[in-house]
């Protein structure tokens, strides 16, 4: 099964329709992405805690690391830099962290609030190689930015 973009973003706009309550919105937008798409192993936010922390947030499939500092990882590479991380091999990312030894490649998105601060990054785990593309980037930054920076 692949996402409908259009379709899930329809389905979390009505499902968050007046919420602001951060963790509500998280757990929806993981639960409604995570069952849309066969690629998505691992789907999850980690949250900006601390200057330079990220904590885990809400997430569906196997557990994930607890604390990941911005100088570790792909996440902490997508707070740090802003940037979209898109890994086709995590085995070829320096310092990747791996919750699980299955995981082949990831995409990590930076999240933004409606001020312009980094609150979060979304992490997508696929036991896929290259499961992940500019398109899947660009859609799922769209429902990101609808759901929490408008
Ligand atoms: N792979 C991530 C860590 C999070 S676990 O995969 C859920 C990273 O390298 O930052």
């Amino acid at each position: 099964m692949r996402i409908d973009y259009g379709a899930v973003s329809k389905s979390i706009a009505s499902l968050t329709d007046g919420e602001t309550d951060e963790v509500a919105l998280m757990a929806t937008v993981v639960c409604e992405l995570h069952h849309a798409d066969n690629r998505f192993d691992w789907t999850g936010f980690y949250r900006v805690t601390d200057p330079g922390i990220l904590k885990i947030g809400p997430y569906q499939g196997g557990h994930g690391c607890l604390v990941i500092p911005f100088d570790r990882g792909v996440c902490g590479a997508a707070a740090a830099t802003g940037e979209v991380q898109l890994v086709d091999d995590v085995n070829a990312f320096e310092g990747h962290i791996a919750c699980a030894s299955s995981t082949q490649s990831e995409v990590v998105l930076p999240v933004w609030n409606r001020v312009g601060d980094l609150i979060a990054v979304l992490d997508i785990d696929s036991d896929q190689p290259a499961a992940f593309s500019t398109e899947d980037a660009t859609q799922l930054s769209k429902i990101l930015r609808s759901v929490f920076g408008e």
